[in-house]
């Protein structure tokens, strides 16, 4: 109770700093606990870097290093046990947006979307012709299995009969058994009830928000997806509003957790307009959230908000708690903040 009291106390503290300097910027937040993008982040930002720098070398810290093993190589391997990757990097003072998705054989996902961003009229590419694209840009191919997830595709199929999977309504039974499945006659269409156990080694982001001292708002994320996803599955990393959105006009968000779920609920540009209409960072992620939760009750996954005059919220659903990593000038370091889920 005093804790919460003197954390109450902090934030009123905080909040009247940001309104005394006008714009608490620049600022950088990070999902999860993954602090070493956020220091990178920070360093580019203290430079008098763009936000979009920010981002792309942030993310990229959490690519080399593997962050919790679900962004960049050697995560996460499909059915086939292969790694692709996802990701996605959005400029909020032009609305342009790159991104990537099963990227296969490069380990820079963000800088290849970054690249589809500034070097193409496009937005979007995917699989083995984003590849292609990624070569011919002056990227290295190279395997992204190692032999850390060449073990763990292995345990899964020789040993675990390819359990947990992503497959319904097919024979034989994926409940059971390995594939290859064939079509089921006279299924029972209704909600799966999931057995793939969603927890932050399974479904996880790095989705980053930065502002820096223009003014300038930025949004990324980066990840190798579910793990044992059907090959060409893509969550909602790398769908512009899902994964990550920003507006300079307002701010930006991202978003972390059971993609497969949270994209058809484009969190991350609820959450932005949410602010538009004059919500606070942490009740526009709320609301985020909470849309999902209304027709998914046990979904797993957390938001986080960032207004563009510094103020920031997360918000969180089927866990005890949420960590966020945020780092701005009020702060000597990065800090770790957790918010209590809604559920
Ligand atoms: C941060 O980076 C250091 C090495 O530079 C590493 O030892 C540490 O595990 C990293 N922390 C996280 C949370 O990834």
């Amino acid at each position: 109770m005093k804790y919460i009291f003197f954390i109450g106390l902090l934030n009123i503290f905080l909040i009247g700093q940001a309104i005394c300097d006008d714009k608490n910027i620049p600022i950088a937040i990070t999902t999860w606990w993954f602090y070493n993008a956020t220091i990178k982040a920070w360093d580019v930002l203290k430079e008098g870097g763009t936000a979009l720098d920010a981002i792309e070398q942030g993310a990229t810290v959490c690519e080399v290093q593997q962050c919790d093993g679900t962004v960049g190589y050697g995560g996460s391997p499909d059915e086939d046990g292969e790694t692709t990757l996802d990701a996605l990097i959005m400029d909020g003072k032009t609305m342009n947006v790159g991104a990537v998705g099963a990227l296969r054989r490069i380990k820079s996902a963000i800088s290849v979307a970054r690249h589809v961003m500034e070097r193409t009229k496009h937005s979007f590419l995917v699989g083995e012709l984003a590849t292609q694209f990624a070569v011919q840009m002056g990227f290295k191919e190279e395997p992204l299995t190692t032999q850390q997830s060449k073990q763990m595709w292995m345990k899964w199929h020789n040993e675990d009969n390819c359990q947990p999977n992503f497959w319904m309504n097919v024979k034989p039974d994926p409940s059971k058994y390995c594939g290859p499945y064939s079509t089921l006659d006279n299924f029972r269409r209704e909600s799966p009830a999931s057995n793939v156990k969603v927890d932050r080694y399974n479904h996880d982001t790095i989705g980053m928000v930065a502002i820096d001292g223009n003014g300038d708002v930025a949004a990324g994320t980066s990840t190798n997806g579910a793990r044992f996803k059907i090959p060409g599955r893509i969550g909602d990393s790398p769908i512009p509003g899902s994964g990550a959105y920003a507006d300079n006009s307002v701010g930006g968000a991202a978003a972390t957790g059971d993609g497969d779920v949270m994209l058809r609920f484009l969190p991350s540009f609820l959450a932005v307009e949410e602010m538009r209409r004059g919500a606070t960072p942490t009740d526009a992620a709320r609301t985020a959230v909470l849309r999902i939760a209304a027709h998914y009750e046990d979904f797993m996954g957390a938001v986080v908000a960032l207004k563009n005059d510094g103020q920031y919220g997360a918000a969180c659903h089927g866990m005890d708690t949420f960590p966020f990593v945020v780092q701005d000038n009020t702060k000597e370091s990065f800090r770790v903040e957790t918010v209590q889920c809604l559920k």
